[in-house]
C-alpha cells in the first residue's frame, strides 16, 4: 500500500541533502542528490550558533549564492529563516525573492494551517513552495526544546490535517522531521504531493539529512534520525595534524613544494 503509492507519486525515493556552500554543493551534486536545501541548519552546523533562529534572509542568501556558483544540476530549495515570513506576506515575498535572487528554485518554510496565507502569498510570486512540518526547529522556544511531535492518535490526525492544509495552498512538498513512523506513513497516505522524512520513518517519498551529520563533519554525538557515513572530522584533524608534526620536525616543505632557482616562467603549478 505504502510502496503503491510511493510509485504513485515517483519512481524512486528523492534524495535531499542539505548544502551550505560550494563545496559541500559540489559534493552533493557529484553524488546525484534530487535536492539541495540551503537550510537554516547553517547557524548550527557553520556558523556555530545554538539554534536557528539567529540567521536571517542575509545570512541565506549569502549561502544560497555560494551554492548556487557551485552549479548544481539538484533542485536548489533555500530556508526562509526565522522571522522572515512571520509579519505577514509582503515581507514574506519579499524574503523569498532575495533568495530566488541568490540562486534558489524553491523556499522552504515551518508550519502547518496558520501558513496558509503567506504560502498562498509566495504561490501567487510564482515562488514554488515545500513546507516543514513536525519537529520544526524555528520552534525551539515554545516547544521548549527539540522533541519529538505527532505521538499519539490525535497528534497525528492534527498533523495530517496541518499537511492537507499546506498542500491545499500549494505547496510541492513536506518535509517531516522528528515524528514517529505511524505519523510519517498518515501524512504520506494523506498527501498527492511528496514528503521528505528526516527522523520520520521509513515510509516516506523521500529522505533528506543535514550534510555535516552525514560526512561526520559535527562534533558530539549525531542525531538519532542521522546516520554517518564518514568521519571528515577525524579525517581532517588528523591531515592538519600530519602537516603540523612534518612543519615541527622538517619534512614540510620538500623538493616537491619547493621552487627552483632555475625554473622559467612564472606559474606557481
Ligand atoms: O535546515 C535544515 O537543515 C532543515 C532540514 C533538517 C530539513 O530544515
Ligand atoms: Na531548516
Amino acid at each position: 500500500m505504502v510502496r503503491g503509492r510511493k510509485r504513485a507519486k515517483g519512481a524512486e525515493p528523492l534524495v535531499m541533502v542539505t548544502a551550505y556552500d560550494a563545496p559541500s554543493a559540489r559534493v552533493a551534486d557529484a553524488a546525484g542528490v534530487d535536492l539541495i536545501l540551503v537550510g537554516d541548519s547553517v547557524a548550527n552546523t557553520v556558523l556555530g550558533y545554538p539554534d536557528t533562529l539567529q540567521v536571517d534572509v542575509a545570512d541565506l542568501a549569502h549561502h544560497v549564492a555560494a551554492v548556487t556558483r557551485a552549479g548544481p544540476r539538484a533542485l536548489v530549495v533555500a530556508d526562509l529563516p526565522w522571522p522572515s515570513y512571520h509579519q505577514g506576506r509582503r515581507t514574506a515575498v519579499r524574503a523569498a525573492a532575495r533568495l530566488v535572487r541568490a540562486g534558489a528554485k524553491a523556499v522552504k518554510l515551518e508550519g502547518g494551517a496558520l501558513r496558509v496565507p503567506v504560502v498562498e502569498a509566495l504561490v501567487d510570486a510564482e515562488v514554488p513552495v515545500m513546507g516543514h512540518l513536525g519537529l520544526t526547529p524555528q520552534s525551539v522556544l515554545p516547544m521548549g526544546g527539540y522533541r519529538v511531535q505527532g505521538r499519539g492518535a490525535e497528534a497525528r490526525e492534527r498533523l495530517v490535517a496541518d499537511a492537507l492544509a499546506l498542500e491545499a495552498a500549494g505547496v510541492f512538498a513536506v518535509v517531516l522531521e522528528g515524528i514517529p513512523p505511524a505519523a510519517g506513513r498518515a501524512v504520506t497516505e494523506a498527501l498527492e504531493v511528496p514528503t521528505i522524512g528526516i527522523g520520520a520513518g521509513p515510509d516516506c517519498d523521500g529522505q533528506v539529512l543535514v550534510f555535516h551529520d552525514l560526512v561526520g563533519l559535527n562534533p558530539g554525538p549525531v542525531p538519532r534520525f542521522a546516520r554517518r557515513y564518514a568521519d571528515l572530522l577525524g579525517q581532517a584533524t588528523e591531515a592538519v595534524a600530519a602537516f603540523a608534526a612534518d612543519v615541527r620536525e622538517g619534512r614540510f616543505p620538500g623538493p616537491e613544494e619547493t621552487y627552483p632557482e632555475d625554473a622559467p616562467g612564472g606559474s606557481p603549478a
